[in-house]
């Protein structure tokens, strides 16, 4: 074996130095290159994978479209895509105790009748997993549970079993014992997650991976794990409620910024079916500064409450503080209130956050943030059934957004009177005019104006 080399790998994008750097030259992210040795190339790897190496024509190759597998829980399902797709990867990220284990527990009993799941576990005994399956009512019996690091062993197990699903809890324990460098490490994460592509690619199975995330709330070796597999999920928690968001952030079989909610229970995660109604249930309806948008996640429209407070300020500069949308993105809605609408915000602190601990990062709130804002200076409440959405632009014009009929709807659904629109919606809006009355306007004086008068 040839002599161990020793590399400085940037444990957030894989860049590697033969020196120790203080800042990663590729990624930029600061101490973030740690000493690992790298061994000699593994000689097992070519024998992982059966699939035949002759090139086919499209026609030839068989579309595994058709293959997916639901698994039944469907806020899950929606976030995949439409179901699991065969020999796909799937990694899972989240904060420690968010719930991963719990779902992918919940997971492998949905799939129970499509096929034998193994799920192999480096930070649990089964024991432990046992104790947690029975208090979620697991009892599938084609789950095969064992505790492993080793990832050449894991392999070992999936030629015996042959399983349709694999699951691995977490990536970050497993370890290919000829590489010298820590289980964790970037280096090891790499190597394991390449060895179960190939696995789950020539053996057809549709593989999951759990994550763990790091301080900043990305995956240890993120770009290097969000490269190689097909889908990335991360599970999100609101501390103060037992809300869970799963969102796609990439999908190579679906739409990304898809979002799942689910609430953690004792008998585990419970989907929430009506999502906007969860998220509007707490309101205080008479309130200024509050208004209730509709945020595009992926492919469904959600109805989301914006906060907004307003008071004079005491310091020399005032304070913005924003929570939920991109804080530079409101720094510049204010000063286009201040300059079209003639608003005085500048001796004014504004905070403004979106409830429920959701972030929202399209334009199409735009219009609702200045309309809270505005309500909470003016000290003016919005109308309680009214939703507003818009993009602004800086001329203080109101800009189309996309999707805004599906926008429309979902506020007629849930019982909204009006809904305020840009005038470039207006046609293809004007289909549900007798479910919801719908205002058009082209800036944001007019859509000011509508909201606020008393
Ligand atoms: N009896 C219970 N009733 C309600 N919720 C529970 C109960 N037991 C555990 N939980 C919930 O399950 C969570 C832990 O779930 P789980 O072990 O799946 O998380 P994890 O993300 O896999 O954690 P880790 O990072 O430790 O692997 C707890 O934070 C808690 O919210
Ligand atoms: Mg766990
Ligand atoms: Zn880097």
């Amino acid at each position: 074996m040839a002599q161990d080399k020793i590399v400085f790998c940037c444990q957030e994008c894989g860049y590697e130095s033969i020196n120790w750097l203080g800042q990663c030259p590729d990624c930029g992210k600061w101490n973030t290159l740690v000493e690992e040795k790298v061994a000699a190339p593994a000689k097992h790897k070519a024998n992982n994978t059966r699939v035949a190496g002759a090139p086919q024509t499209l026609a030839e190759i068989k579309s595994i479209e058709t293959d997916r597998i639901a698994t039944g829980i469907g806020e899950f399902d929606r976030i995949v895509g439409g179901g699991v797709v065969p020999g796909s990867l799937v990694l899972i990220g989240g904060a420690p105790g968010i719930g991963k284990s719990t779902l992918l527990l919940q997971v492998a009993q949905a799939l129970n009748r499509q096929g034998a799941i193994l799920y192999i576990s480096g930070e649990e005994s089964p024991q432990q997993i046992k104790l947690r399956a029975q208090r979620l009512g697991v009892d599938s019996e084609q789950l095969y549970l064992v505790s492993e690091t080793n990832i050449q062993q894991v392999i070992e197990y999936c030629k015996k079993l042959n399983p349709k699903f694999l699951i691995i809890d977490s990536i970050q324990t497993l370890s290919e014992p000829d590489l010298p460098s820590a289980p964790g490490s970037v280096g090891q994460v790499r190597e394991c997650t390449l060895q179960l592509m190939n696995v789950a690619k020539g053996y057809t199975i549709a593989t999951f991976i759990c994550g763990h995330v790091t301080k900043v709330g990305e995956i240890a070796g993120p770009r290097v794990l969000e490269h190689m597999v097909d889908t990335v999920l991360y599970f999100e928690g609101d501390a103060q409620h037992n809300y869970r968001i799963l969102r796609a952030v990439k999908n190579r079989f679906g739409a990304t910024n898809e979002i799942g909610i689910f609430s953690m229970q004792e008998k585990g995660l419970i989907e929430v079916l009506n999502p906007s109604e969860v998220l509007l249930s707490e309101r205080n309806e008479a309130a200024s500064g509050t208004v209730v948008v509709v945020s595009l996640e992926g492919t469904r429209p959600l109805l989301v409450e914006l906060q907004s407070l307003v008071t004079s300020t005491y310091l020399p500069v005032a304070r913005r503080q924003v929570q939920g949308l991109d804080y530079n993105r409101v720094l510049l809605l204010l000063a286009v209130m201040e300059k079209r609408l003639g608003l005085h915000l500048g001796s004014q602190d504004v905070f403004v956050n979106v409830v429920s601990g959701l972030e929202i990062d399209e334009p199409a709130s735009d219009l609702g943030l200045v309309g809270a804002v505005a309500s909470a200076l003016r000290n003016v409440p919005v109308d309680k059934l009214t939703a507003i959405m818009g993009e602004v632009g800086l001329s203080g014009e109101v800009r189309a957004i996309n999707f805004a009929k599906e926008r429309v709807q979902e506020a007629a659904k849930l019982g909204f009177k009006q809904a305020v629109i840009p005038a470039g919606n207006l046609k293809e809006a004007q289909a549900l005019k007798n479910k919801i009355d719908i205002l058009a306007v082209k800036s944001i004086r007019e859509a000011i104006d509508f909201c606020l008068k008393k």
